[in-house]
């Protein structure tokens, strides 16, 4: 079994370059099934929730090319079935956008619920509720959930929580659909714009992505194009709490600044240096820290995905911080873990309460799920001593060469095989 090692305790220095965002990139790749034509997707992450999404539709008969490691070339135009595999849809929560993509090409889709990261009960009565607005009939078994969209065409969506994933999949469902589609209650991530954006560029017509009304009118047809995938926002925010937690001093490049909006005001709240440039973040310690309260929320409040990566950051801090999660049910499991390193963050409820200030133990720990693994790293480069962090399958789903962009940056961090 593969582990990191991590001898910690040593500020960052450095730069380093984010890559295209995963959220997005697992949200286009199956809209390409949406395109009458090729597609080449540039920035895509080398991560392996991208190859799963790439191993799904290639399975349903798109054919895909890598030219170097960060563009795919995909052609869907001769794709042969709406049913989608089983055994690969339960290995990614992201496996839902092919709901959307087949509906919207095919008019059917049967495709297996949902896999991906357990935060407890992850439902998608918001995605089911959007194609029923979009004139679908939805049946669902023990192995599928059905879609019969013949008679597809555009209607009126209000969610009633917001949802990233309901969002994209209305609009994956609307935008060939005949006549005039209104989400409203939509959410507002980058990846959302993202979609949109690429959709767009292929000759979609969605208007108002980024607000919480999104009005689509239906084309008949997309056509293949070029699409650059934004920086990922969660990828950026991590070596910026990776920075802050070691005291260091990173410029993180490759960024949309707007996009770490929520995370730099934090940043300044607690008493570390921020500078930003056009497509660059330089986080730095310069003085005491003070420890502050966090609440997640939906964009553009703080992202639920970077809330293990504070909590441990606010370890470091002295003083009480208290990290409220907003948007899933049960997101603390990961506390457990960590508490082999730092003891003194205790849950109640959707509140992990953090007496930080006591210095972190090394351990062996394990990631128990994408951003927890990425709290253990960041826990493990600000604690002195060598820690060890196995269950690398989930960091590797969502962070591209983790290891070479650390060590960069002056951390020492080895992957071994045992
Ligand atoms: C996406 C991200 C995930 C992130 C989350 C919130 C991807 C592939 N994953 O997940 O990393 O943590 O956004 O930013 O982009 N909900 C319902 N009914 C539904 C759908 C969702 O009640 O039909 C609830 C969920 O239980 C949760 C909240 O809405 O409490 C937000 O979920 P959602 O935005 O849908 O998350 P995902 O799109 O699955």
């Amino acid at each position: 079994m593969e582990k990191l090692l991590i001898n910690g305790g040593k500020p960052l220095k450095g730069e380093v370059m984010i890559s295209g965002a995963k959220n997005a990139a697992v949200a286009i790749i199956p809209a390409t099934l949406l395109v009458n034509g090729v597609c080449r997707i540039e920035n895509v992450p080398d991560i392996s929730d991208v190859d799963s999404i790439v191993k799904m539709i290639t399975s349903l008969g798109a054919k895909v090319e890598r030219e170097g490691i960060n563009t795919l070339i995909i052609d869907s135009t001769q794709l042969k079935t709406y049913v989608a595999d089983p055994e690969l849809a339960v290995k990614m929560r992201a496996s839902y956008y092919l709901m959307g993509a087949l509906v919207g090409r095919f008019k059917n889709a049967h495709v297996p619920p949902p896999g991906g990261c357990n935060f407890g009960v992850r439902p998608i009565d918001q995605h089911l509720k959007a194609f029923k607005y979009l004139n679908c009939s939805v049946t669902t078994d023990d192995d599928f959930v059905k879609i019969d969209g013949s008679s597809l065409s555009g209607g009126n969506v209000y969610f009633d929580v917001v949802s990233v994933g309901a969002t994209i999949n209305a609009i994956l469902a609307a935008v060939l659909a005949p006549g005039r589609t209104v989400l409203e209650s939509a959410a507002k991530e980058p990846h959302v714009v993202d979609l949109a954006n690429f959709l767009n560029s292929m000759g979609a017509q969605i208007k108002g992505a980024g607000t919480d009304v999104i009005k689509i009118t239906g084309v008949p047809s997309l056509k293949g194009g070029t699409y650059s995938i934004i920086p990922d926002q969660i990828e950026a925010g991590t070596y910026m709490f990776a920075a802050a937690a070691t005291r260091g001093d990173v410029v993180v490049k490759n960024v949309i600044p707007k996009h770490l909006e929520a995370i730099t005001a934090k940043f300044l709240e607690m008493g570390l240096g921020v500078d930003e440039g056009d497509e660059e973040v330089r986080i730095y310690a310069k003085g005491p820290l003070t420890a502050i309260n966090i609440k997640t929320m939906p964009y553009p409040g703080f992202p639920t995905d970077l809330q293990p990566q504070a909590v441990i950051m606010l370890a470091t801090v002295n003083g009480t911080s208290i990290v409220t999660e907003g948007v899933w049910e049960s997101r603390f499991q990961y506390v457990e873990q960590l508490a082999k390193m730092y003891d003194k963050i205790s849950v109640d409820g959707k509140r992990a309460i953090i007496k930080g200030g006591a210095p972190l133990v090394p351990a062996k720990v394990t990631a128990t799920d994408l951003r927890a693994g990425a709290s253990m790293v960041i826990a493990a480069l600000a604690c002195n001593g060598t820690t060890e962090v196995d269950g690398l399958r989930h960091i590797d789903r969502g962070y591209e060469h983790i290891v070479e962009k650390f060590a960069a940056l002056g951390a020492d961090i080895q992957r071994v095989d045992d």
